[in-house]
C-alpha cells in the first residue's frame, strides 16, 4: 500500500478530526487526579467522543486482540497501549493518554503526558524532554525532507539528554486508515528513507525511556512496559505536509500550543 496524498476535501475533514482529539485530551485533564481510575477515564473518554463530539473511539475493538477500551492509558514504566483498569491513581504518577477519534470517516490521534498530583523533578524532565524530541520531529517536516530527517531529530534530542528512543513503535499515516504508511520512526539518519510532499498526513508520536530503551509486552497482548521498569514518557501530534512546511492538526483549542 502506497503513501496517500490527501487532497483539500480530505484535508479540511483531518483538521477536524485533529481538532476534535485535541479537544478530548484538553477536557480529559481535569480529571487526571489521585484516586481516579484509569476506566473511570476511559468511560469519560467515550462518552465526550460519542455523546459531546458525535465520533467513535478508533481503539474501541481494534486490532488482535481486540483492543478493550476507548483510549490508551500508559502509567509510569508502560511505554505505550496501556489498557484502562481499575487501579486508581496515585500521586507522582505520570500518565500519557492516547485517544483516536473516527469523524466523518477520519482518524484524529493525539495523545499527551499528565502528571499527577505533585511529580518528582526526574519525571518532569523526561515529560519535558520528550515533548522538545517530538517538537524537533515536527520543525523537520517540509516537502523535500525525508523521514530519517524526523527521526535523526526526535533521536537528538533524546540521546543528547541521556535518555532512550524506543525502535519497535513508530508514528504511522493517518487518515481514513488509523495506521497507514509511512512508518515514522523516532530515530534514523540525516537524508534517508522517504521524500516528504505536500499532502501527506502522519503522526509523529516518540516514546523516550529514561533507562534503556529495550521493552516487553504483556500477557494481554497490547501493554508495552519497559523491562527495567524505568519511566518511559510520549507525546504524539499530527502533521500535515504544506507547501511551505507544515500544519499540526492536534493543537490544542484550549491553550493553542502544541
Ligand atoms: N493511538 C495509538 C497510536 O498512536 C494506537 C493505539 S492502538 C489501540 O497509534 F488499539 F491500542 F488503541
Ligand atoms: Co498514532
Ligand atoms: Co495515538
Amino acid at each position: 500500500m502506497p503513501v496517500i496524498i490527501k487532497n483539500a476535501e480530505e484535508i479540511a475533514k483531518m483538521r477536524v478530526a485533529g481538532r476534535l482529539a485535541a479537544e478530548a485530551l484538553d477536557y480529559i485533564g481535569q480529571f487526571v487526579k489521585p484516586g481516579v481510575t484509569t476506566n473511570e477515564l476511559d468511560k469519560l473518554i467515550y462518552n465526550y467522543h460519542v455523546e459531546v463530539q458525535g465520533g467513535y473511539p478508533a481503539p474501541l475493538g481494534y486490532g488482535n486482540p481486540p483492543f478493550p477500551k476507548s483510549c490508551c492509558t500508559s502509567v509510569n514504566h508502560v511505554i505505550c497501549h496501556g489498557i484502562p483498569d481499575d487501579k486508581p491513581l496515585k500521586n507522582g504518577d505520570i500518565i500519557n493518554i492516547d485517544v483516536t477519534i473516527i469523524k466523518d470517516g477520519f482518524h484524529g490521534d493525539s495523545s499527551r503526558m499528565y502528571a499527577v498530583g505533585t511529580i518528582s523533578p526526574q519525571a518532569q524532565r523526561l515529560i519535558n524532554i520528550t515533548h522538545d524530541s517530538m517538537m524537533a520531529g515536527i520543525a523537520a517536516v517540509k516537502p523535500g525532507a525525508t523521514l530519517g530527517d524526523i527521526g535523526y531529530a526526535c533521536q537528538q534530542v533524546a540521546e543528547n539528554a541521556g535518555y532512550s528512543v524506543v525502535q519497535e513503535f513508530c508514528g504511522h499515516g493517518v487518515g481514513r486508515g488509523f495506521h497507514e504508511e509511512p512508518q515514522v520512526l523516532h530515530y534514523g539518519r540525516k537524508h534517508t528513507g522517504l521524500k516528504l510532499e505536500p499532502g501527506m498526513i502522519f503522526t509523529i508520536e516518540p516514546m523516550i525511556n529514561q533507562g534503556k530503551r529495550h521493552l516487553r509486552i504483556l500477557e494481554d497482548g497490547w501493554t508495552v512496559v519497559t523491562k527495567d521498569r524505568k519511566l518511559s514518557a510520549q507525546w504524539e501530534h499530527e502533521v500535515l505536509v504544506t507547501e511551505q512546511g507544515h500544519e499540526i492538526l492536534t493543537v490544542s483549542p484550549l491553550t493553542g500550543r502544541p
